[in-house]
């Protein structure tokens, strides 16, 4: 069976830039970005996060204390069962990083500290019990620890969802890896003018070029600063193989396939799930989720319906069939792994919810697993 959950974390990544796209100047003062109301917005993204990963530069020359700073948002924590902060995240290859640093110092948060190129032996009792130093494996081309090997590592440690601030060198890391769901930018309104001040990203490869863009799911003033707020093609990644993974839940059965589906919000938060057979013994995974979601529910008309197998459009045990379910939910995007082949019925899902305006979008990249869980109906 070939490994398709997403061993990894759901990533958010967060920037702010000057309109002329440079995140910092060369002053030796910080450069203050965002307003008051913006890093308001972003200490909420923080206390949503699990954790929140920073490059060794940033350290060194931001100090940032990475803490949640509304009261109120840290006893929210408290009371769903978390720490109150989330865990604190750094890369380095040279190991310059002072123990003296706020990273270290402020607050009471889980530090870690991936280190490179040899460096971790003596991070480790340099740092003592300041931090827990990891050393994953350099990445045979750059020598960089290998970032897929780093979040892999958090997941095992319950980090569900990661916040990546920064800067330069790590957004470019991540981002031209794919490793990226969900990107926030602000734009400052002014200009830093210095060809040598660091820019958003470096040059890179990255998997949203102008052919391939990424969704705009939101653009809010927040001040005198604006929010951009975009899902990447890793993202529907994420939550496919998510489906997949609970279509091996189904009790199976040699007269229908077993499916998974996920309800997932424009925020990257899970609405609700379900597998065919579930909770009756011919119910669909779509019929399943879409049963634990109040019609009502707003989140419904941006969300995204993922499914391993294209949503059905007849069925012999229900008048309903799941594609008219999802119309009626109000649902306008659908992510499917693997198109019905015609076993048991002749499906036109896909042409059903596009003739409604759905958007569908199909990875067949992800159809052998989907394809492999349904393997006994073909032998
Ligand atoms: N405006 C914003 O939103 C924002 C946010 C954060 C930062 N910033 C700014 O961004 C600038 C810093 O950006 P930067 O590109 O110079 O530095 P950076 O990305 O913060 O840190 C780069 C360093 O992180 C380590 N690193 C990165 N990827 C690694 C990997 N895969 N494995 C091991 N180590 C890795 C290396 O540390 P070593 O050098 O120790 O080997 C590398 O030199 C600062 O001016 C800061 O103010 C702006």
């Amino acid at each position: 069976m070939i490994g398709v959950v997403p061993e990894r974390p759901y990533v958010v990544a967060s920037a702010a830039q000057s309109v002329d796209g440079y995140l910092d100047d060369r002053a030796e003062a910080r450069l203050v970005l965002s307003g008051e109301a913006d890093l308001d917005r972003v200490d909420g993204v923080r206390a949503g996060c699990d954790a929140i990963l920073v490059g060794a530069h940033t350290v060194r020359r931001d100090d940032p204390r990475l803490l949640v700073r509304s009261p109120e948002r840290r006893q929210a924590r408290v009371a769903a069962g978390l720490p109150p902060n989330p865990a604190k995240v750094v890369l380095t290859r040279s190991g310059d990083l002072d123990p003296g640093a706020a990273f270290f110092t402020a607050g009471s948060a889980a530090r870690l500290v991936y280190a490179a190129g040899g460096s971790a032996e003596e991070l480790r009792t340099r740092l003592g019990s300041a931090a827990t130093v990891v050393d994953v494996g350099d990445d045979p081309g750059d020598g960089l620890a290998d970032l897929p090997a780093v979040l892999a590592d958090l997941h095992r440690r319950g980090v569900r969802r990661l916040l990546v601030e920064g800067g330069r060198r790590v957004l470019t890391g991540f981002l031209t890896a794919g490793l990226v769901d969900e990107f926030h930018l602000v734009v400052a309104p002014f200009f830093v003018g210095d060809p040598h001040a660091p820019r958003l990203v470096g040059p890179g490869d990255f998997p949203h070029g102008a052919d391939d863009r990424m969704r705009l799911v939101e653009v809010r003033q927040v001040g005198d600063v604006v929010l951009a707020r975009y899902l990447l093609a890793a993202a529907d990644d994420y939550w496919l193989r998510q489906a997949i993974d609970l279509s091996r839940a189904c009790p199976p059965t040699e007269s229908a396939y077993a499916v998974g589906a996920v309800v997932v919000d424009d925020t990257g938060h899970e609405i609700a799930t379900g597998y065919s057979r579930e909770t009756g013994p011919r119910e669909h995974a779509e019929e399943v989720a879409l049963s634990r979601v109040d019609p009502a529910d707003p989140r419904l008309a941006s969300a995204t319906m993922y499914s391993s197998l294209e949503p059905c459009s007849a069925r012999a045990s229900h008048p309903v069939p799941c594609a008219d379910l999802i119309i009626r939910a109000g649902i306008r995007r659908v992510v499917l792994a693997w198109r019905e082949p015609p076993l048991f019925v002749d499906c036109h899902g896909v042409e059903r919810l596009r003739d409604a305006g759905v958007e569908v979008v199909e990875r067949p990249e992800l159809a052998g697993p989907a394809r492999e869980v349904n393997a006994h109906l073909f032998d």
